[in-house]
């Protein structure tokens, strides 16, 4: 392929928008293809990206009520996403067995119930973009780590929100990557950092967008292995 074009027509959602694979993903695929993007985060001073259409909204994705009011905001602003970037998560220690049961539910409905709501949400729309014609590429692309398959135990919470997390996308790509949708999980296997050789964020975002315009949905691995 390798013939994605900017438009200002094209919106990217972000849900989750931080400084570590958060910015570097959103930020790359911005300037490559996307004239309006839309940033969802808890707190409203990570809400900063350098782009000129931009919509803002400081919402926490557990709360279903107000995600869905930002959605409603931004929709009827920019229009509906043409590709929609899930990365809210927190990446935090967990131990056996002093971590209290409510931070396992919270984190499960930011990786989950929250992903699933935006697939309800959007999904069907992508699909109608995907047979809109050559020029659509609609996109829900989901970031993850190594956790799913080796959990951490000192981080047991999060690995096992991110296995749930990583078979709801595996069920969604089975589902509509046939109807032409790009859906997967980009897999970052150690801790980000400007220095190492694979797990910097700049090549984080390129290896995302290699995956994302590559090859046709229905012949696309649903992960992104880095
Ligand atoms: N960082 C790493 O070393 C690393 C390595 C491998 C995989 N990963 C994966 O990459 C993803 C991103 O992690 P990251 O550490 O790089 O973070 P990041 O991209 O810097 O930002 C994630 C953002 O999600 C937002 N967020 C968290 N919970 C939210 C909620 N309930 N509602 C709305 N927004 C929420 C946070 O912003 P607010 O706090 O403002 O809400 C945070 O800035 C995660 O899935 C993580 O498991 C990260």
């Amino acid at each position: 392929m390798g013939s994605l074009t900017p438009s200002d027509d094209r919106t990217l959602l972000v849900l989750g928008s931080g400084p570590g694979i958060g910015r570097s993903i959103a930020g790359l695929f911005a300037a490559r293809r996307y004239g309006k993007v839309v940033l969802i985060a808890r707190r409203a001073e990570q809400l900063r990206v350098e782009k000129e259409a931009l919509e803002r909204a400081a919402v926490d994705v557990t709360d279903t009520e107000a995600l869905l009011a930002a959605l409603d905001d931004a929709d009827a602003l920019f229009g509906k996403p043409e590709a929609v970037f899930f990365n809210a998560a927190r990446v935090l220690p967990s131990a056996f067995f002093e971590h209290p049961v409510e931070d396992i539910e919270y984190d499960l409905k930011t990786n989950v119930s929250a992903l699933y709501n935006v697939a309800q949400r959007y999904v069907p729309h992508l699909v109608a973009l995907g047979g809109s014609g050559p020029s659509s590429r609609p996109a829900l692309i989901v970031t993850s780590s190594a956790l799913p398959h080796h959990p951490i135990p000192q981080l047991f919470a999060l690995s096992l929100v991110k296995a749930a997390q990583r078979n709801l996308v595996q069920s969604l790509h089975l589902s509509y990557a046939p109807q032409g949708v790009h859906i997967g999980v980009v897999n970052v296997g150690g801790p980000v950092s400007p220095d190492h050789e694979l797990w910097n964020p700049t090549n984080i975002a390129e290896k995302a967008w290699g995956w994302f315009e590559g090859v046709e949905p229905k012949g696309q691995s649903f992960e992104v292995v880095i």
